[in-house]
């Protein structure tokens, strides 16, 4: 998909989108449109009583040389106008390709200065609105993808405005790469085929990549990670990807994401329908990877280290039982009481780890606990953590990112629910509290410590309905966030 930036115009176009904030009755480009058109347009939505609310639409049949006209209602212009904004341009670009458009208008809705960047926000909201997952799909089936180019029109022309859509795009591009990852099968990939990925991702971005196996892992003492991996028949990898900036690194930062390429629960077995989605058990190893290769792109000043613990989860002949006590990384002992209480199990090893590079902070991503979902839904994620100065940085960041984040309690008191009676921790808690007590869990593992945030993304990292911005399937959530984030913490101070 091509951009370019116009200045606001009428020549020929397939496919022309205006969005109209709440009360707001026209943009230059819809006068000038109208007054060509006898007033058809303000007539029509007058009539219909368009209020511009967020998520209305009216397609109207255009004139020649103009095919068709989408006004897109935009709702208030407040603090999450930046997210109308790429809502827009997706739904621009979805209704191009129905309407079978090659060259899509977009005119750049006006927002208040230092709510968002608009232009990096359409071309955000085009890419992932445009995205499908289309490799198992036979000819027949497959949607046509009939936009080639898509014209932001705009008064602004400067080199700062061009960056900016780049911008937008490599983003969105990260997003719809880990979108990938998740959506394809789990029997395609499998851990060995995340190290593949990684060494690709690591090779076009010129990352240092560093990749261990069981027989290192287990040198390493990792015996939390290889615990999980003994009952399947794929090898694990421990992968870790480094980008280093370009002159004097800022600061560290480590990033982890929980990699279990297929979550059957192990012995622990989960039931079928619980199985359904659980390829996306690696949604946070998915957006760490992915987000490495935008960061030369997004020139980061800082040095980033992406680091995964990947493995199947499977019930087997050599799978690990409950009861079993294991020692970890860091040589602390866990009895495991549930197979399927995995994702803590790699991630204490695989944070220790991080934290062995000695990052100025940490954050890991993991589609954790079910009952993250069941306390915050589809839509949100929960954060939890030691700092909540770093909690709140990432919580604004998601805001200005379109991706919402909550914090969840991390409560003192529950820490006796994770201690066991032969080891020193076991992998679940009680009957309550279950998302905070998982984070309690790797809590014990961020140690020496540093500053550490966990972002439980069970909810967000797969959608059972078409959103505004992504199709059913894996989001490919906290790319953006992190992206936003890591630009901002550059920014800081
Ligand atoms: N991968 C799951 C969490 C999950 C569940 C993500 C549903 C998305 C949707 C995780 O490994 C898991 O199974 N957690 C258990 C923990 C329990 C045994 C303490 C859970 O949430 O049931
Ligand atoms: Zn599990
Ligand atoms: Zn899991």
């Amino acid at each position: 998909m091509k951009f370019s930036l116009v200045k606001p115009n009428t020549s020929p176009l397939d496919l022309i989108a205006i969005g109209l904030w709440k009360g707001q009755k026209e943009t230059a480009l819809l006068r000038l449109l109208d007054r060509q058109w006898n007033h058809r347009v303000s007539t029509l939505l007058k009539r219909e009583e368009f209020s511009g609310k967020i998520g209305e639409g009216k397609l109207i049949q255009g004139d020649k040389p103009i095919h068709a006209l989408l006004i897109v209602g935009l709702g208030e212009p407040n603090r999450f106008a930046a997210e109308s904004v790429r809502q827009l341009a997706a739904q621009a670009i979805r209704t191009g390709q129905k309407v079978h458009a090659k060259k899509v208008g977009i005119e750049e809705p006006s927002l208040p200065k230092n709510k968002g960047e608009t232009l990096q926000g359409l071309a955000e909201g085009a890419i992932l609105g445009g995205y499908s997952f289309d490799l198992y799909k036979s000819k027949e089936n497959l949607g046509k993808k009939t936009v080639e180019e898509v014209l932001l029109m705009t008064l602004k022309n400067g080199k700062q405005h061009s960056d900016a859509v780049a911008r937008g795009r490599v983003i969105a591009e990260a997003t719809n790469r880990a979108r990938d990852l998740i959506n394809s099968p789990a029997s395609e990939m499998t851990p060995q085929r995340m190290v593949q990925e990684a060494k690709k991702i690591g090779r076009s971005a010129g990352l240092t990549v560093r990749i261990f196996d069981r027989a290192a892992c287990q040198k390493m003492g990792m015996g939390g990670f290889l615990a999980v991996a003994r009952g399947s028949v794929e090898p694990p990898y421990l992968i870790h990807l480094t980008y280093r900036p370009h002159g004097k690194a800022k600061k560290r930062i480590a990033l982890v994401g929980k990699g279990i390429t297929f979550d059957s629960g192990g012995l622990s077995l989960k039931t079928a329908q619980g199985m359904e989605t659980m390829k996306d058990d690696m949604s946070g190893a998915a957006a760490v990877l992915s987000l490495m290769k935008a960061l030369p792109e997004l020139h980061v000043p800082m040095e980033v280290h992406g680091i995964a613990a990947v493995t199947e989860n499977m019930p087997s002949g050599s799978a690990n039982k409950p009861g079993d006590v294991v020692r970890t990384f860091t040589g602390k002992t866990i009895e495991i009481l549930n197979t399927d209480a995995e994702g803590r199990l790699t991630l204490a090893d695989a944070i220790p780890y991080a934290i062995r590079q000695k990052p100025d902070l940490v954050i890991d991503l993991a589609t954790l606990t079910g009952a993250c979902v069941v306390a915050l839904g589809e839509l949100c994620s929960g954060i939890m953590g030691n700092d909540q100065g770093l909690i709140d940085r990432l919580i604004k960041s998601g805001e200005q990112a379109g991706e919402r984040i909550w914090q969840l309690p991390l409560l003192d008191d529950y820490r006796e629910e994770i201690k066991s009676p032969i080891a020193d921790l076991k992998n679940i808690g009680g009957k309550g509290a279950g998302t905070i007590t998982a984070s309690l869990f790797l809590e014990e593992f961020v140690k020496p410590r540093t500053p550490w945030a966990h972002v439980d993304i069970a909810g967000p990292s797969w959608t059972e309905k078409e959103l505004p911005l992504a199709p059913k399937g894996g989001t490919g959530c906290m790319v953006r966030t992190l992206a936003y984030f890591l630009t901002a913490e550059a920014n800081r101070r």
